[in-house]
């Protein structure tokens, strides 16, 4: 039995600044080139809470609703917010910061989903998670309806099995 870990010891700030070679022909950042870098931040978290290499195996929907500028700085923060048997949900979030306009903005938000894995690529346990904060909690204990919903839509589970997913739309 592993010894559970708190979601702080998970906790990854990654920071960017965008150069020409990151943008658009309208000298905005690309969507590829932030989900890149997303994507590392999300699995340095995931690594720093099982102590092993991890691999990608889901990305929820992410949206693009705000541009981030040529010359913005880009925040990147990753926490796990649960950790299943070999499988951890990996809470990202995003800022955009024009310094000499004192302006920042939330930009993106993202749930990762990384299995660590051992040295010939099989799944292999991770540490539970304690959740401490009342954000954690909510997160926590949200990662379960999460999971059931992209592992339905993966076709890994039947929706019949959804049991957290069901509870949603059924009335008292
Ligand atoms: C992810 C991977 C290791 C799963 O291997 P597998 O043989 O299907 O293993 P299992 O069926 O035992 O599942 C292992 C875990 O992955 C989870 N998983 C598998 N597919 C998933 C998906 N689409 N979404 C979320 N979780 C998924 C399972 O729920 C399980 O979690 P648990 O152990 O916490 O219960 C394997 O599919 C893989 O190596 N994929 C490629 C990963 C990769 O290269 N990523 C970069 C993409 S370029």
């Amino acid at each position: 039995m592993l010894k559970p870990k708190q979601p702080h010891q998970s906790e990854v700030t990654m920071t960017e600044m965008v150069l020409p070679n990151d943008t658009n022909t309208l000298n905005n950042l690309m969507g590829g080139r932030l989900l890149h870098w997303m994507d590392i931040c999300a699995a340095i978290s995931a690594q720093k809470h099982s102590n092993r290499i991890v691999v990608t195996a889901s990305v929820d929907n992410v949206s693009f609703t705000e541009p981030i500028r040529l010359g913005n700085i880009v925040t990147m923060r990753a926490k796990v917010t649960r950790a299943f048997n070999s499988s951890m949900e990996v809470f990202l979030e995003v800022w955009a910061e024009d310094i000499p306009a004192g302006q920042r903005v939330s930009t993106n938000r993202a749930f990762y989903t990384f299995v660590a894995v051992d040295q010939n690529g099989r799944p292999i346990e991770v540490p539970a998670l304690q959740p401490e904060t009342d954000e954690e909690k909510e997160l926590h204990l949200s990662a379960l309806r999460r999971r059931q919903l992209r592992l339905v839509l993966a076709g890994r589970m039947s929706p019949a099995d959804a049991t957290e997913l069901k509870a949603l739309f059924q009335v008292a």
